[in-house]
């Protein structure tokens, strides 16, 4: 069976490129290996699928090739999923600002995909396990558990290594090394980070506690919530950061970002000199990990008891606690794969191999990673469509 187009992967990418790709007119096949299409979809968000984000720059998104995402975000915005979510009747509301969430379920976007797909025609196979690619140059033969395809495009939209239980593979690197494509060093991100020896003798017990926090490391710094876990930390502004944290780095955590803690310390000292610091910090954070601090990183005494310049450093010990991860939680609960199908021999307007015509990649298959908050659907959804109107 020949078909124009032949889409490998019937996740967020592929099944926006094959809906694209068939509204043109276009003979379009998804081939999917899982036992449904847009798994990753009906885990995301909770559930309710944090489809885009209304602030989406190139700026939330990590790659080697920094510029490379511009062009498909620029001509395809969230403005423009929103516009088809909203043509659907999908209701919505925003989480944190510009992070929008369906009100219902995510099952309503994948239904919301596999409609669009239906309307043009496009047909989709799952349980459907691609063996082998050979070809090249417009001409690509597909050996499938359901036959052989042939097809003029082939896009791989094979997606990460997170959570292989949901499908994930690195079959996507395998064709793209097999086509004369480099594959950049792939790493988990947006994932929880671990600690051990110390770190973890004196804080695992607080699993559970959370906070408010700025964490911090190779230049970059993000506020959000911290999750003390048993076997280290998570919470949003640990999976931000853990995107940009390299073994053996410490991290910095701000533990007071909303406040000077320096002065708020030292008005504190004249009002209530009798009163402990671990008393006065479990004002500011939670109880336990305040008194945790106290027993394990900072002198607990009656305020009166400290100089003026042991005030200022308790303040700045809290602004920038140091805490060396011993390591990540891995693909097994990653959101996203750092790195990938290295963009610099690829299009970055249709996402077309600048060394074999007709091969495309699209979504978290490429060097493009996106921050937490509905990036990485930006991104799929945006370079599914930018490929989907070239092939
Ligand atoms: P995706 O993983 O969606 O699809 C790839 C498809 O290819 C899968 O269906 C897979 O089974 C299939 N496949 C793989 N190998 C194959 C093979 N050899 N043959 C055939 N098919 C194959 N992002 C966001 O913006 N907002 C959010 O709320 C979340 N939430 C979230 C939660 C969790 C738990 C995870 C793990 C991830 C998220 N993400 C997210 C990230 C987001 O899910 C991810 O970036 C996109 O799904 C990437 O879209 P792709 O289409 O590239 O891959």
């Amino acid at each position: 069976m020949h078909y124009d187009v032949l889409i490998i992967g019937g996740g967020a990418a592929g099944l926006m490129c094959a809906a694209v790709a068939a509204r043109r007119g276009r003979r379009v096949r998804v081939v999917e290996h899982a036992s449904r299409v847009g798994k990753k979809i009906l885990m995301s968000g909770g559930g309710r699928c944090n489809f885009t984000n209304l602030g989406t720059t190139p700026d939330n998104f990590l790659s080697q090739n920094p510029h490379f995402c511009k062009s498909a975000l620029a001509r395809y915005t969230p403005w423009d999923f929103l516009a088809l979510v909203e043509r659907h009747g999908i209701r919505y509301h925003e989480k944190e600002p510009g992070q929008l969430f369906c009100d219902e379920s995510s099952r309503q976007i994948v239904s919301m995909l596999v409609d669009e797909c239906a309307a043009s025609g496009v047909q989709i196979s799952v349980d459907c396990a691609v063996q082998q690619v050979q070809g090249g140059e417009g001409r690509y033969t597909v050996h499938t558990a359901h036959g052989v395809l042939t097809a003029t495009s082939l896009v791989v939209a094979t997606g990460g290594l997170s959570i292989p239980r949901m499908g994930a593979t690195g079959f996507g690197y395998v064709l793209a090394r097999q086509f004369g494509h480099d594959v950049l060093p792939t790493r988990a991100g947006l994932v929880p980070l671990t600690l051990s020896g110390t770190h973890l003798d004196h804080y695992a017990d607080l699993a559970g506690v959370s906070l408010p926090v700025e964490s911090r490391c190779d230049g970059q710094r993000f506020r959000g919530g911290l999750l003390f876990t048993h076997r280290g930390l998570s919470g949003p502004s640990i999976l931000q950061i853990s995107s940009y944290w390299q073994l053996g780095e410490p991290l910095l955590l701000n533990l007071t970002p909303d406040l000077d803690a320096g002065a708020w310390l030292a008005d504190q000292q004249r009002l209530r000199p009798g009163v402990e610091l671990k008393t006065l910090l479990a004002e500011l954070l939670p109880k336990r990990l305040a008194q945790r601090l106290c027993e394990r990183w900072l002198e607990n005494r009656p305020l009166r008891q400290y100089r003026a310049d042991e005030l200022r450093d308790i303040a700045a010990r809290l602004a920038s606690w140091p805490v060396t991860p011993s390591g990540t939680e891995g693909y097994r609960t990653a959101e996203v794969t750092l790195g990938g199908v290295d963009t610099r021999e690829l299009s970055s307007t249709t996402m077309q191999s600048r060394r074999v015509p007709g091969l495309y990649f699209i979504g978290e298959v490429v060097d493009v990673t996106g921050h937490l908050g509905g990036y990485n659907f930006q991104w799929a959804w945006a370079s599914g469509v930018a490929a989907g109107q070239a092939v």
